[in-house]
């Protein structure tokens, strides 16, 4: 494999402890503070956030609600001014507005200050002289600075565009859409756009049981019920607008579900949305480059017992910088092949739900991406190829790909070649009636989840079969079903519920967590976190706690400044337990009132790198 990679290089910091704290916890020698929150005004001539009055409008021109995955992008040579990007993934009304009851007694006005709040951000940043600290750029033009929101204009592209099936009566050419949903992880293209998944879309539909009868079998493979028009916790969004009743406007969840591409160099450009890589509960999408020179990009659909996927466009990616270079780049996803992944076990008699590590010493195997389509066909019997495209969870079913515990965001790493997949929990593994226990997902019942470890036959993304195994199944290290890749266990921090991956500058695997599922002796859940693990060398396995976020929220995602001077994360859904309000706050982090959720950026303030 490529260059090889380190062993645990500059993981020496000491780990922090597991807690319940409202608060973000670094280890000593680091500092952390808010980047930007809900509500601070991005765009020119927008108020600033007041909770008592908000509007749609601002909300619009304002840092959106819920922020997961982010990405920096440079906007020069030494990286001293950048773009921060931001997906807005979904609100939480009750934590947006005094008194809040439900959807059936929201107000339209509420309704439309949350759509503005889901999409994504492109704010300004700075760097603070000679640190790996961060400042929003608040003077000047800030040219870059954008929202999107769930109703910016947005076109499809690729062989489903003007389908039938995304055809709707405000769009009959099913060309243009409003906006994009629930805005999960993403990544960033060598060629310098950003990737955004659209997962769970279906929460913002009602009326699903007026929907044409033919139709509703693939709704209801997407999550979105189809016997009740106002399932319980329904935003009643048909009341501000009616393309979200299905009764009326049965194709418009065909819209979202897609992953959307975005320069974030060009606020006036158009966002679009790729068919070609499929629809599902797009987690992200992970970019790598073939030895073939064709784009690559891994796809998780995070639900239980969904596939993992891969996309293979069918051009090569250009090196040059000319207009007609990026031009050309930025329509790599237009065209190309969509694989879903299918394994094959090597100790497929000895696994019996409980974790045991098999007799060959490891959860490992062989697999094959299985073509849904390729050259512009489908290769799916009995379904043309936007059907493939528009209802891909009902083409990979047919096509027996493998059922895994939840596939979160997978990335690929920069030093070798290697393709980690998230794996998050599964509470259904091994339930009657419901596929037991394999290699890839051993243990029944999972609750805290695994990382699984892909590598491409021929050192090739663009291959179609691959070697896989899992170097870590999660937990607190003293559960016998827990692996650390063989490290010592005694020295290694408890880790539940993988959800978003990055890497740093040598190598090592960022994990950030969602769900934590481990508790302490009051069976109080610990708050979720940020690890870095070694994930080659004599250290592979060693896991070590780098950040917690506050009580009730989801450490989103992390991105690693390129320098390893910087770690920023997303602090998503501070407070968000079953019965908290923004007047009865389960957390009041970050400002000691209410909660907002928030990115935060950690450094060293002797100027040192991240993790040493
Ligand atoms: Fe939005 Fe699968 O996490
Ligand atoms: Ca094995
Ligand atoms: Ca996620
Ligand atoms: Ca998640």
């Amino acid at each position: 494999l490529r260059g090889g990679g380190s062993s645990g290089a500059g993981l020496t910091f000491k780990a922090i402890p597991p807690n319940t704290l409202d608060a973000v916890i670094v280890p000593n020698g680091y500092e952390e503070q808010v980047l930007i929150r809900w509500g601070e005004p991005i765009l020119p001539g927008m108020p600033a956030f007041d909770i008592d009055r908000q509007s749609p409008a601002a909300q619009a021109g304002q840092f959106g609600y819920n922020n997961d995955f982010l990405t920096v992008v440079p906007l020069d040579r030494g990286f001293t001014r950048g773009l921060l990007v931001v997906n807005h993934e979904y609100t939480n009304e009750e934590l947006m507005f005094r008194g809040y009851k439900d959807g059936a007694t929201a107000t339209v006005r509420q309704m439309q200050i949350a759509l503005a709040a889901h999409g994504m951000s492109v704010v300004e940043v700075e760097r603070v002289e000679r640190t790996g600290e961060w400042r929003v750029v608040t003077r000047g033009r800030r040219h870059y600075n954008r929202r999107l929101t769930g109703s910016t204009p947005m076109k499809f592209t690729g062989p489903a565009a003007g389908s039938p099936l995304l055809r709707t009566a405000a769009d009959p050419r099913g060309v243009q859409v409003l906006g994009s949903l629930n805005n999960c992880s993403g990544g960033l293209t060598p060629w310098g756009t950003v990737l955004s998944g659209e997962e769970n879309f279906n929460q913002y539909f009602v009326g699903g049981d007026g929907a044409p009868a033919d139709a509703k079998p693939a709704l209801a493979r997407y999550g979105i019920n189809t016997s009740t028009r106002y399932p319980s916790g329904s935003r009643y969004w048909d009341k501000m607008d009616a393309r979200f009743d299905l009764a009326k406007n049965p194709h418009e969840a065909n819209r979202f579900g897609w992953i959307m591409e975005v320069d974030p160099y060009d606020p006036h450009s158009t966002p679009v949305k790729h068919t070609a890589l499929g629809r599902f509960k797009h987690e992200g999408a992970a970019v790598a480059v073939a030895k073939t020179g064709q784009a690559v990009a891994y796809m998780g659909d995070d639900e239980r017992f969904d596939y993992m996927y891969k996309f293979v466009s069918d051009r090569k990616l250009r090196n040059g910088n000319s207009k007609a270079d990026r031009e050309s780049n930025r329509r790599l996803l237009e065209s190309g092949s969509l694989y879903v992944a299918k394994l094959g076990f090597t100790s497929p008699g000895e696994i019996d739900g409980s974790g045991k590590l098999p007799n060959d010493g490891a959860f490992n195997g062989t697999g094959t991406w299985i073509p849904l389509t390729k050259g512009g066909k489908s290769m799916v019997a009995g379904m043309a190829i936007d059907e493939v495209l528009v209802h891909t969870r009902l083409a990979a079913d047919k096509a027996g790909a493998t059922k895994m515990d939840r596939p979160e965001d997978i990335e690929v790493s920069k030093k070798t070649g290697k393709v980690y997949v998230a794996l998050t929990n599964n509470s259904r593994r091994g339930a009657s009636g419901q596929p037991a226990a394999d290699e890839a997902n051993p243990r029944n019942s999972n609750k805290h989840g695994q990382i699984l470890e892909i590598v491409e036959d021929g050192e090739n993304h663009a291959s179609e079969t691959f070697t896989w195994s899992l170097p870590i199944v999660c937990g607190d290290p003293s559960d016998p079903s827990t692996y650390f890749a063989g490290y010592d266990k005694t020295k290694v921090s408890p880790m539940s519920c993988p959800d978003n991956l990055d890497f740093d500058a040598h190598g090592n695997l960022w994990i950030s967590t969602d769900g934590n599922a481990l508790v302490d002796h009051t069976g109080e859940n610990f708050n979720d976190g940020l690890f870095a693990v070694a994930v080659e060398g004599p250290e592979r396995g060693k896991a070590k706690q780098f950040l917690s976020v506050p009580r009730g929220a989801e450490q989103a995602s992390a991105y690693v400044v390129p320098d390893n001077k910087s770690v920023v994360v997303s602090v998503q859904h501070p407070g968000e337990i079953s019965g908290a309000s923004v007047d009865n706050p389960a957390s009041t982090w970050p400002d000691g009132d209410f909660a907002r959720p928030a990115v935060v950026v950690t450094w060293r303030p002797d100027g040192g790198e991240i993790g040493a």
